[in-house]
């Protein structure tokens, strides 16, 4: 006997599963959406549904609108304090990021900021965009630190993540250690050393996943897998910023070290994808960041054909893409990076899953978290179609309502 439902979701014109056995991206028709407790029990045709319920079971009206899963932003650096706005008209002006960075801005700036303030300073400035991530749909979002970059600061920022992760109307927060990212003052392989010896012990109460910005002008291959081999010994799980700004490596690093995800990759050659594909690597797309700094688009279609998982995810930051959207990243998933509305729309949701290896989200279907959203229209392309909106009716998270725009 299946449990008794405590959320009934009723009149779904459009149910958008993510079911692999169905084309993408697994549309059901006439659905309804089940939940007891914080599980699916049911997502399928209105015709079969079949499971108990009672005065205390919530019920909510579609009214024929389409549902989706929640979207899952896997690559975010949330936590930051100040703002680099004259920087993005520097750059609007002609400067490249690497120009604004050597002139003491980038992301040594926001550093400066961020690692002056108190846990409660930090929260204050996450919870206010974490908010406006659940309004616009996300109901799982990575947050990574490296606006620190002396241990306790990048632990602060870690604890302040898990603080606003804890409270209500905001996504389900996962956090990831990101010692490796701007310039250090000082000698860096002491700091190296010292984040190996002090650090990695320190944020494995704290995160689950450990980063790195691999790149010709930020941290070397050999530094980085220094950094991801020592996580891995405390239990991190490796990710990888990787091939942003140039070919330097990162990829095959990932693939190497058969890392969870290997992000950005606008420089990734072919070799590089096809190695992230055997080696089982989801491959995390930012278009917001790319369109940002210009340059290559991410390589979307590429990745596919390679045969690799992708993800797609905001990279929120104050530097390269301050951006809350996931609806807005599918779009431009579209636009830019080559992907079909129904690949852009199931990179935003289950790929986004797999980039941060959480097998219990991502899709609707029976046995999953009930993350989903009620949209505002009747066609789930909308979410790609309609660029710059907020596409989202009302927000499930765990099998229960928690928020409407
Ligand atoms: O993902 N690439 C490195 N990190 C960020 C930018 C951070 C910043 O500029 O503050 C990114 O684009
Ligand atoms: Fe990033």
């Amino acid at each position: 006997m299946t449990a008794a439902a405590s959320l009934l979701v009723v009149d779904i014109g459009q149910l958008v599963t993510g079911d692999p056995r169905l084309p993408a991206p697994g549309v059901i028709e006439d659905a309804v959406l089940v939940a007891s407790g914080d599980r699916i029990v049911y997502a399928g045709p209105a015709s079969g549904f079949d499971v108990p319920f009672g005065p205390e079971t919530v019920e909510v009206d579609a009214r024929g609108a389409a549902v989706i899963p929640g979207f899952v932003d896997a690559h975010t650096h949330l936590v930051w304090l100040g703002d680099r706005s004259e920087e993005y008209a520097l750059r609007a002006a002609g400067a490249s990021y690497e120009e604004v960075a050597a002139r003491g801005g980038g992301i040594r700036s926001t550093v400066a900021v961020t690692a002056a303030g108190t846990v409660e300073e930090l929260v204050e400035a996450a919870r206010e965009r974490a908010r406006r991530m659940l309004r616009l749909g996300t109901t799982t979002v990575e947050v990574k630190s490296g606006y620190g970059q002396s241990h306790e600061a990048e632990l602060r920022q870690l604890q302040a993540a898990r603080t606003v992760g804890a409270e209500r109307k905001v996504p389900d927060v996962v956090t990831t250690y990101l010692p490796l990212h701007g310039p250090v003052d000082g000698d860096r392989e002491e700091y190296l050393e010292g984040v190996l010896r002090e650090g990695l012990p320190a944020a494995a109460h704290l995160a689950g996943y450990v980063d790195c910005f691999c790149e010709t002008e930020a941290w070397s291959v050999d530094e980085c897998e220094r950094l991801l081999r020592a996580g891995r010994g405390h239990g991190l799980r490796p990710k990888v910023h990787a091939e942003q700004r140039s070919r330097s490596g990162g990829a095959a690093l990932a693939a190497r070290l058969k890392a969870i995800s290997a992000d950005h990759l606008e420089h990734a050659d072919d070799e590089d994808l096809r190695a992230l594909a055997a080696a089982g690597v989801t491959g995390v797309l930012l278009p917001g960041a790319s369109l940002v700094l210009g340059g290559p688009p991410p390589p979307g279609r590429r990745l596919l054909e390679a045969g690799t998982t992708i993800a797609l995810a905001t990279d929120c930051n104050p530097g390269t893409c301050w951006c809350e959207s996931m609806p807005l990243m599918v779009s431009l998933g579209v636009a830019t990076a080559g992907l079909t509305p129904a690949q852009a729309l199931l990179a935003a949701t289950a790929g986004g899953a797999a980039a941060l290896g959480l097998a219990d989200r991502g899709r609707l279907l029976p046995g999953l978290r009930c993350d989903a959203l009620v949209l505002e229209t009747a066609n789930w392309l909308d979410v790609a179609y309609h660029l710059g909106a907020n596409p989202v009716a009302r927000v499930i998270s765990a099998g229960r309502v928690v928020g409407a725009p």
